[in-house]
């Protein structure tokens, strides 16, 4: 019996993509997503939709945000991130979120938990006002902060405040895999109760004998007079005194991440340390230093700057809807050229002036007069 060829993928992938351009031609200018979005905004192609279905409170000012993705969405890698874009007020926000879900749900969603950070307008507009049934745009997941496949390791998470989410999508995967390792999870935060993910890291504890928990409370609450103390080599000695044989991921604030950078390298084991940034990691801005007025040339627009805020946070500030992704020098989604006058990288202190040079909005302030094609 001779059986019927079947198309391959491919195949059809090629049929779908011709069919689509054939449409494409009758909804010019625009194209057939844009119609299909008015339907269901998961199913456009120009633009990826996520849509909210659930959203839970995990302590007083952070919240995990259950999405549904739309088509093109491929699964995450535990510890990977993804831009998602915010509308507030009719303005467009992007982020960056870590997903703190693994790859390994059966409900085709995924979540990210957000933390409010002090004077942070989008992070608190996600905490306190994005409800069940809203659409934001999305993209891919990305980001090279994951556990090798393969090899067995014996990790070392060390944490703190919403630094703890990519390793709960770590530590929840391996669960689900059933092939959590001998772990052990130093994290930190300022009481107890602000702990994310509290309850489940605890259960965790209770019922894994491989999983080792280590809460530190940083601040004084109540009868507890005495702090634990912010991070020491002495208190890691402590806490994980095998720490030379593990391999350390680590996701928290400059300070910490500075430390544990410190202590690895002294140790001669930089390249067992993987680290997770949320900010960029800034120099020390000369005393000296002075701000300057900004000239954006394409919306004809001057504005003062100090020496301190970034170029992107500048221009929103007036008003101006520049592109950016990370905000902390990562995507390059943010760059622009200098069209004249100095600029301060502020991650390195490096002051760039040579007209036509690249400057990452996002991580650069003004240096003096400046004028940007933005
Ligand atoms: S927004 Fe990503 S590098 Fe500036």
């Amino acid at each position: 019996m001779v059986t019927p060829a079947q198309p391959s993928p491919d195949s059809e992938t090629t049929w779908r993509q011709k069919l689509s351009d054939v449409l494409d031609m009758f909804a010019f200018p625009l194209r057939t997503s844009h119609y299909v979005e008015l339907v269901n905004p998961l199913w456009s192609t120009h633009q990826m939709q996520a849509q909210v279905v659930d959203v839970w409170d995990e302590t007083k000012d952070a919240r995990t945000i259950t999405l549904r993705p739309g088509v093109n969405w491929r699964l995450n890698r535990p510890g990977q991130h993804v831009r998602i874009g915010i509308p507030i007020e009719g303005r467009h926000y992007t982020r960056t979120y870590t997903i703190s879900s693994p790859p390994e749900r059966n409900d085709d969603c995924f979540t990210i938990t957000v933390k409010i950070i002090d004077g942070g307008r989008v992070s608190k507009h996600i905490v306190r006002n994005i409800k069940v049934g809203d659409y934001l745009p999305i993209g891919l997941p990305q980001g090279d902060f994951y556990l090798p496949d393969a090899s067995p390791i014996q990790p070392l998470f060390i944490t703190a405040g919403s630094g703890i989410t990519p390793a709960m999508s770590m530590l929840r995967s391996l669960v689900a895999q059933e092939r959590l390792p001998d772990t052990v999870h130093i994290h930190y935060a300022p009481h107890e109760f602000d702990v994310i993910f509290s309850k489940e890291l605890r259960q965790l504890a209770a019922d894994k004998a491989q999983y080792h928990l280590h809460e530190v409370h940083t601040q004084e609450f109540g009868e507890q007079k005495q702090t634990q103390g912010y991070f020491s080599q002495e208190q890691l000695d402590k806490l994980c005194p095998d720490w030379k044989e593990r391999d350390c991921y680590a996701c928290g604030p400059p300070g910490l991440l500075a430390a544990l950078e410190g202590v690895w390298e002294q140790a001669g084991l930089s390249r067992r340390l993987h680290i997770e940034r949320f900010l960029a990691d800034f120099a020390e801005i000369p005393k000296d230093a002075v701000g300057g007025k900004v000239r954006f040339a394409q919306s004809n627009l001057d504005v003062d700057a100090d020496s301190e805020t970034n170029l992107l946070r500048i221009a929103e500030d007036a008003g101006m809807n520049p592109p950016h992704g990370c905000r902390m020098g990562i995507c390059h989604t943010c760059n622009t050229k200098l069209l004249s006058g100095c600029v301060r990288d502020l991650r390195t202190g490096e002051v760039l002036n040579e007209s036509g040079a690249i400057v990452q909005t996002c991580v650069c302030a003004a240096a003096g007069d400046c004028e940007l094609d933005l």
